[in-house]
């Protein structure tokens, strides 16, 4: 099994894209905007089913139209809070259920603080950021990683960001969270 992190997105992505024959399953955490709903609109086009989870129905739903748009209807969406470990575990279960292992999981689903001095933001976005960014990935990791090992293969992508890897003094909390996605 491959782990790797924000760098290694588009060349993991290239290979599920540049697969010759048979899509991959690639599931996706935070698919109903940005990165995640781009990543997974490019890799539908390019015959690779999506799995996709986020909080919002209503994006999910607009997703799933887009997705559907070519007659191809075997993409799975659905709510999870990645936050939650209970909520990933019965992702799990649903994923497991009804398409198996994914053969790549994009752990994307992240947020940010407001900018702020670290004194002044609030506890919730810091623990938002924190559960998110940091906790979020752990808990899919721990329902997904298991399910995978069998198979002995599989690829990993864990979203960091360049503060990731250089600080900014407004968004601390942001870039401790993708320093601890470095690690
Ligand atoms: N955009 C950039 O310039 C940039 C640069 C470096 C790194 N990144 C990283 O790339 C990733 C995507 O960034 P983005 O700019 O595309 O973010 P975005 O537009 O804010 O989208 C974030 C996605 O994550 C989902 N999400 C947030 N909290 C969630 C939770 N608790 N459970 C499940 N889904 C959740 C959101 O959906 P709901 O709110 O509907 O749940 C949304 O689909 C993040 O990890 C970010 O840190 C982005």
């Amino acid at each position: 099994m491959k782990t790797a992190s924000f760098g290694a997105v588009n060349r993991a992505a290239a290979g599920a894209a540049g697969a010759s024959s048979g899509g991959k399953t690639v599931m996706i955490t935070g698919v109903s905007k940005g990165l995640g709903r781009a990543l997974a609109l490019e890799l539908a086009k390019r015959g690779h089913t999506i799995i996709g989870c986020s909080r919002a129905q209503d994006k999910l739903n607009s997703l799933q139209s887009e997705l559907s748009s070519d007659h191809n209807n075997h993409h799975l969406l659905l709510i999870a809070d990645v936050r939650s470990n209970s909520s990933v575990e019965e992702l799990a279960r649903a994923v497991i259920e009804k398409k198996g292992v994914p053969d790549i999981i994009v752990n994307n689903a992240g947020t940010i603080n407001r900018n702020n001095k670290i004194w002044e933001v609030p506890e919730e976005e810091f623990d938002a950021v924190i559960d998110t960014n940091v906790k979020g990935i752990a808990n899919v990791l721990r329902h997904f990683i298991p399910l995978m090992l069998p198979n002995k293969q599989g690829i990993i992508v864990n979203f960091s960001s360049g503060w990731g890897r250089s600080g900014a003094a407004l968004v601390a909390p942001y870039c401790a969270s993708k320093w601890a996605v470095e690690v």
